[in-house]
């Protein structure tokens, strides 16, 4: 089974060519880590997934369609994109609440969220006073309200700390093994090596590899040689 497929897709902006005739698969129920150096392309591939930037070449699908022609979206794919924006003024459970309403979920599930990633102590409090790693917590139970099956996140570890990032990897690896399907871009390797089943790296817009990862195998090596 495949939860999001990428076949030869491309995008420039102007004289740069961020993705070039790029192809791949994400399976389902497990953890695809999407790696490459800064610059690589992965944002740009992972926006074109959502349906937030344009292909001029190739296309992508989640679960066989387009993102823009989901049914209900949020709760077919959740996403943590770069530097996603809060209103300050909110708190992080009246804004969970707007996005519940705004998509027409069940109510209980705001309080579900908040427990799954451990915010339910500080849900009454104002985001803008959040550090980085709370805000990024808010922001995976933002892409966790429609309980999807699918969560695409893009470089979810910045700001948070090491037992934020130790938490974070808890919680993708209980995820995927209930059977749902996580695509996670990072250019730090000891990020995601531990959970890991399948890598996809490109470097220049390209894919440089792809394959299963046998627990134990160098990422690093493998990593270093794909992006020479
Ligand atoms: N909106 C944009 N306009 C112009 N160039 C862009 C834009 N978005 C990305 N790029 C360029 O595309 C390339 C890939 O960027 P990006 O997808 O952000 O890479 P990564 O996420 O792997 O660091 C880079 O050269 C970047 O400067
Ligand atoms: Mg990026």
């Amino acid at each position: 089974m495949t939860a999001i497929s990428v076949s030869h897709l491309g995008k420039s902006f102007g004289k740069v060519t961020a993705v070039d005739d790029l192809s791949f698969d994400v399976p389902s129920g497990a953890i695809t880590a999407f790696l490459g150096p800064n610059g690589a392309g992965k944002t740009t591939t992972l926006r074109m997934i959502l349906g937030l930037v344009t292909p001029t070449a190739g296309s992508a699908t989640v679960h066989g369609l387009p993102y823009r022609r989901l049914d209900r979206p949020l709760q077919r794919v959740g996403a943590i994109l770069e530097a996603t924006a809060f209103h300050p003024g909110l708190t992080a459970g009246n804004h969970l609440e707007a996005v519940r309403v705004a998509a027409g979920l069940d109510a209980s599930r705001v309080g579900h969220v908040l427990r799954q990633v451990e915010l339910e102590a500080v849900q009454g409090r104002r985001i803008g006073g959040f550090s980085l790693g709370m805000r990024q917590r808010l922001a995976l139970a933002t892409a966790l309200l429609g309980a999807p099956p699918v969560l695409v996140l893009d470089e979810p570890a910045n700001g948070l700390d090491p037992d934020g990032i130790r938490w974070l990897r808890g919680f993708l690896r209980a995820y995927a093994l209930d059977g749902n399907s996580v695509l996670v871009s990072t250019h730090i390797l000891a990020e995601i090596e531990q959970i890991a089943d399948h890598v996809v790296i490109i470097s220049g817009g390209r894919l440089r590899w792809s394959g299963g990862l046998e627990s134990g195998a160098g990422l690093e090596d493998l990593y270093l040689e794909a992006t020479r």
